[in-house]
């Protein structure tokens, strides 16, 4: 990006139900490149997550772990943030559903305007609900008569409920997906929405009584109801920067979002619901979804089920979290799923982090401290980040932007062999100085461009070189 452009990045919120594990890691990791990206490149930058607190499910859990769910949820929160603290996750704001103050004025703000636009009906309604998936589903959806999610019974319930007439949006939204307004990322996932788009929106049920679900933000004029799912968490990315607060001036800054990233399986909710909410308020709506594959392990979803799941901290403490930053950009292909097992994990720590980026550091430092008399001041026009680079971050595309930094670490590695600096030294210093000289530069680019990355081992690299040493341990010591 050539000018500063505010740069607002969402993950989705996450569900308080269990402990997260590696997929969930993914997505804040994900945003969190994004975010650090945008940062050094000088955008202002607001990166936003947080929880999704008011799913009846909650209830449930609390009352089995005989605890108050307002406890139960904060215990859960604390487990959350320190995980994201472990992934070095430089969010601003981590914004919780429940939280009357900062998120529920934003909810009501929203809610208002749809019903001001005529957009919000009460209907007597029949349906088929999960109670796992917390969801309505028409016959279509089912599978084999189930739940498409869980493959269990529906039960029909019927009720009282507000429902949003999202069918009037249908060909608007569709209007803005195929125009690239709302750019869906990528295309496979823009023709999937588009898809849906074709056979039509329903309207959808956008509370329910209080009688069933005591938990949750009240409907604006009706104690008897509370919102349900939609207006109450998608409503999050505006509540965060103060939507419907006495201070709106972050939502003047930040909104419309660059980009919300989601995983595959809540496309539609961000596709279709929240455009057709925001239209309906007469907000913008975000530039950019992006769209993740799911992580799997032996070729499966992971889930606790399968016994699969892999945790982020068990990793953490045995390669670092850094390895588990450069896994995820390197190895998952962002658009579709991607495998990470225990043994493709070693395998790319040994082949990426030791021999690559911890030995090729070893190897110039120690050269460049044997054999140069002051550390190399980096010029200016050697800390320019490389074009392609730059457009795979524009693209969103963090697994192409980290391979162009592995190739000119393997370009390096090559140059070092073909110069061959530390015999040259011996019999032409200035020769073999200067070609030092130079792969202390080029090293410096690596660093540079790892930073979104790998924040910890892009300092260490920069103080490397900045004091002219080799770091005093290998970055990575290889696993056998
Ligand atoms: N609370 C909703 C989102 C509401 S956003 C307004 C929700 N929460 S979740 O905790 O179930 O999932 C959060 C995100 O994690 C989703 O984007 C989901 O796709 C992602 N992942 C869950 N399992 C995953 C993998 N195995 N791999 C990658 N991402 C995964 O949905």
């Amino acid at each position: 990006m050539s000018h500063a452009a505010p740069f607002y990045v969402t993950t989705p919120i996450f569900y308080p139900n269990a402990e997260l594990h590696l997929g969930h890691a993914y997505a804040v990791t994900v945003c969190d490149i994004l975010a650090r990206y945008h940062r050094l490149q000088g955008d202002p930058t607001y990166f936003l997550t947080g929880a999704d607190e008011n799913t009846s499910k909650v209830i449930k859990a609390a009352n089995e772990l005989n605890k108050e769910p307002r406890q139960h949820l904060d215990d859960i929160v604390s487990s959350f943030k320190a995980l994201f603290a472990e992934l070095e996750s430089s969010h601003d704001q981590f914004i919780r559903t429940s939280d009357e103050k900062v998120h529920w004025p934003g909810a009501v703000k929203l809610w208002n305007k749809l019903v001001e636009k005529g957009d919000i009906e009460k209907r007597s309604y029949k349906g088929l609900y999960c109670p796992s998936c917390e969801a309505f589903y028409t016959e279509k959806d089912l599978v084999e008569g189930k739940c498409p999610q869980h493959y269990i019974e529906l039960e029909t319930i019927e009720e009282e409920n507000y429902f949003f007439l999202l069918s009037r949006y249908t060909q608007a939204i569709k209007e803005k997906i195929e125009s690239g307004e709302l750019n869906i990322i990528p295309q496979t996932r823009k023709n999937e929405i588009l898809s849906v788009l074709k056979d039509g929106l329903q309207d959808v049920s956008f509370s329910r009584p209080r009688t069933k679900v005591p938990w949750g933000i009240p409907v604006p004029g009706d104690n008897a109801q509370v919102m349900y799912v939609w207006c109450d968490a998608l409503s999050n990315y505006i509540s965060a920067l103060g939507y419907g607060s006495d201070d709106e001036s972050l939502y003047e800054k930040f909104w419309p979002a660059n980009v919300h990233v989601v995983g595959k399986d809540i496309l539609r909710f961000h596709a279709a619901i929240w455009p057709g909410m925001l239209l309906s308020a007469g907000l913008p709506l975000p530039q950019n979804i992006l769209v993740t594959g799911l992580i799997q392990s032996g070729g499966k979803k992971m889930s606790k089920s399968l016994g699969n799941v892999i945790s982020p901290k068990e990793l953490i403490d045995e390669y670092g979290v850094e390895a588990l930053r450069a896994y995820f950009a390197k190895e998952i292909s962002l658009f579709e799923d991607g495998e990470l097992n225990r043994e493709s994990f070693k395998a790319s720590f040994n082949a990426d982090l030791a021999n690559g980026i911890g030995n090729l550091t070893s190897r110039v430092m120690k050269m460049a401290e044997s054999n140069l008399d002051a550390p190399v001041v980096i010029p200016e026009e050697n800390k320019v980040w490389s074009e392609e680079y730059k457009k795979a971050f524009e693209e969103f595309n963090i697994k192409k932007a980290i391979d162009v930094v592995f190739e000119s670490i393997k370009t390096i590695d090559t140059a070092i062999q073909d110069t061959q600096p530390f015999k040259v030294v011996k019999t032409d210093p200035e020769k073999g100085k200067a070609l030092i000289a130079d792969l202390v530069i080029r090293l410096y680019g690596v660093a540079q461009h790892l930073a979104p990355f790998m924040p910890e081992t892009s300092r260490k690299i920069q103080e490397a070189i900045a004091s002219n040493k080799m770091p005093s341990e290998s970055l990575f010591m290889r696993k056998d």
